[in-house]
């Protein structure tokens, strides 16, 4: 009883202190639960502005009253838990809901630690498991580490240098894919600048060759998968008379490479 009188006092001189408050203290002592959601402005400022410019459903959805069921002094307790309406999926089992969703009045405005992964995983299952059936340093990173704002996609170059100077954050998307970055496969149209920049005797080789080969690009050859050799007959067939290939099984006793032909192919025309 003391409680309620001392509350009672101290929501009196809050009341008093407000002004603006039309309703009075013993207005709303008496009326207790009969206050309407047109009434909580009139002493409340931030949650009724906060609601009218992000509350997203809860205020489209619900109204003040749904969640805040009666008033002090009448009723003590008006904090609603978040599972008095949400239940029923792994999301919803989580902790501290408030740590994410840090303004039930803007239910969608996320304030995101840097270190969460686990929670992530309640909706985007697919992601944590490629990230762990595709082994990387990125593995061991938490979610957040690279989407610091949700829905949000980081560059690689705020982490990483380029491989080489003319190449833009759109390119690493030719080869890499963010969740498992060191499974390499790239397009039979990835042009062979990208290759130069790791190598460049090849890419030299090629360019410089008056040969056929010079016309085909690195991915036409070393198809989809970084590190993949082709076998000249892949494309070739069987050019000479079995007799031939049996005395010299390797096309390069007399082709050299595949970068750099021998050079009587270029003096045949
Ligand atoms: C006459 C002014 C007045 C009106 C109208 C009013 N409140 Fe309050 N409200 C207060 C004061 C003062 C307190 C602080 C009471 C306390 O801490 O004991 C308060 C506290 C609260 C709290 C915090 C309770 C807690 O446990 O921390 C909530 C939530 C709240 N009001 C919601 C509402 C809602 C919803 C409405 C409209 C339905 C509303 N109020 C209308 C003055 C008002
Ligand atoms: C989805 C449920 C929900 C709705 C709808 C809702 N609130 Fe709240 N409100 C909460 C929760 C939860 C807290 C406690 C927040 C915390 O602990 O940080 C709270 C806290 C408050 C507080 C005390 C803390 C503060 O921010 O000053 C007031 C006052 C308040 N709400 C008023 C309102 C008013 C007015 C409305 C309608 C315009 C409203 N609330 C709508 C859930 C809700
Ligand atoms: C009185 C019921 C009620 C309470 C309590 C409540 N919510 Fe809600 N909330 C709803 C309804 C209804 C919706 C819209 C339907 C849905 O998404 O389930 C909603 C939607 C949401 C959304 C999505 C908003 C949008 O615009 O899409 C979030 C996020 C959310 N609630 C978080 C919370 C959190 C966090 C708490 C606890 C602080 C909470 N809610 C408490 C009823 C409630
Ligand atoms: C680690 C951070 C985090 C925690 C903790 C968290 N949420 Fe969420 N929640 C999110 C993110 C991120 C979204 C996606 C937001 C979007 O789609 O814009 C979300 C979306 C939602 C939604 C809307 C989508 C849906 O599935 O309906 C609701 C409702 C919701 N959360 C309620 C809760 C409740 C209730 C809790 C506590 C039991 C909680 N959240 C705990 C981060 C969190
Ligand atoms: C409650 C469910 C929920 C939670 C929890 C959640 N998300 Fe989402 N997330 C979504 C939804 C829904 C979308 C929108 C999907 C779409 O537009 O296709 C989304 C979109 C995204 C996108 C952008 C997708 C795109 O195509 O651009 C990223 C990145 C993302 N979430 C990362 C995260 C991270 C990191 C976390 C943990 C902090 C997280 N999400 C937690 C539901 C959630
Ligand atoms: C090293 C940084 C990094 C980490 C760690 C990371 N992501 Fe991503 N994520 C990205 C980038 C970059 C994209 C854009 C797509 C791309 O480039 O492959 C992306 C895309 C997404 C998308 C959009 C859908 C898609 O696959 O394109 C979702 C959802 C997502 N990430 C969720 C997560 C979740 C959940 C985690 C943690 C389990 C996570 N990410 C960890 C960088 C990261
Ligand atoms: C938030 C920072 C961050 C972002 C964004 C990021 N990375 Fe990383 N990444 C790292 C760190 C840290 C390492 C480990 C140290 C290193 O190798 O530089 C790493 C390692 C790698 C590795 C080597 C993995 C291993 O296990 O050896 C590759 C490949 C890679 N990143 C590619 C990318 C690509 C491609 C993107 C964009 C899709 C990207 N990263 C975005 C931080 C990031
Ligand atoms: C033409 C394909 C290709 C493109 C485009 C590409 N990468 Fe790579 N990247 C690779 C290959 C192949 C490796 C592995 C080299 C090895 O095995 O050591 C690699 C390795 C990496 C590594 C691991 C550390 C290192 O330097 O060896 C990082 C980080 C990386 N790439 C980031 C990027 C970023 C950022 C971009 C975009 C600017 C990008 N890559 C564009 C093919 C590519
Ligand atoms: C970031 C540097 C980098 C880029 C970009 C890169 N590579 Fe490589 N590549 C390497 C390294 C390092 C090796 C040797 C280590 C290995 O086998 O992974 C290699 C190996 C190879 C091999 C196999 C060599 C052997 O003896 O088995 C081929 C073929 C190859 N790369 C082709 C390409 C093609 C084609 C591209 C462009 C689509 C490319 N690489 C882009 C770094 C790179
Ligand atoms: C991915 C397919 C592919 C592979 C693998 C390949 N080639 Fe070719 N090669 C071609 C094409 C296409 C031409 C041009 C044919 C034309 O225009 O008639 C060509 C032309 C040639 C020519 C004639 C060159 C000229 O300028 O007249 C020779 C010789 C040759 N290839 C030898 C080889 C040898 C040896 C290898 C293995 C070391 C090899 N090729 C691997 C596709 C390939
Ligand atoms: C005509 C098909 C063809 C083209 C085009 C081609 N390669 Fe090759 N490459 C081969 C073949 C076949 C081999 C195996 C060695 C040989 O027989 O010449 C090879 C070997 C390699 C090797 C490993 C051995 C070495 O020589 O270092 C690398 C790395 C390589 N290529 C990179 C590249 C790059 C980068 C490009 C583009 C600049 C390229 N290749 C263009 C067919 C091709
Ligand atoms: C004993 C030397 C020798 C060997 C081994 C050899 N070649 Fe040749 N190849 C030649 C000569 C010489 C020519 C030029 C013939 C011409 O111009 O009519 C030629 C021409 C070619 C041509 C161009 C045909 C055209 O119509 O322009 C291709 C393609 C070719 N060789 C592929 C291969 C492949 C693939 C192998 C390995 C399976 C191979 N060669 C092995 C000597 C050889």
């Amino acid at each position: 009883m003391m409680k309620k009188i001392l509350a009672a006092v101290r929501l009196l001189i809050l009341t008093s202190c407000f002004c603006l408050s039309t309703v009075t203290f013993a207005a709303m002592a008496q009326a207790g639960d009969q206050l309407s959601n047109a009434d909580c402005i009139k002493c409340h400022q931030e949650a009724p502005r906060d609601i009218a410019a992000q509350g997203g459903a809860h205020k489209t959805e619900i109204s003040c009253m749904d969640c805040h069921q009666g008033h002090p002094p009448t009723v003590r307790d008006i904090i609603p838990a978040c599972s008095e309406c949400h239940s029923g999926s792994a999301h919803f089992e989580l902790d501290n809901c408030l740590n994410c969703h840090s303004n039930p009045h803007a239910p969608l405005v996320l304030k995101l630690a840097k270190n969460i992964t686990g929670p992530c995983l309640t909706c985007h299952q697919a992601e944590g498991t490629q990230l762990k059936e595709n082994q990387s340093f990125h593995s061991t990173m938490a979610c957040t580490a690279c989407h610091q704002e949700h829905g949000k996609v980081p560059d690689c170059l705020s982490c990483h240098e380029p491989h080489a100077d003319d190449m833009v954050q759109a390119d690493c998307k030719l080869c890499h894919q963010a969740h498992k970055p060191l499974v390499i496969t790239y397009a039979e149209k990835t042009p062979s600048k990208s290759c130069a920049a790791c190598h460049e005797e090849a890419y030299t080789q090629l360019t410089a060759s008056t040969t056929k080969h010079h016309e085909l690009s690195c991915a036409k050859c070393h198809k989809q998968t970084h590190g993949m050799i082709p076998a000249c007959q892949d494309c070739h067939g069987a050019p000479h008379p079995a007799g031939i290939l049996r005395k010299f099984p390797e096309c390069g006793q007399c082709h050299s490479t595949a970068h750099n032909l021998n050079q009587w192919q270029d003096e045949k025309k």
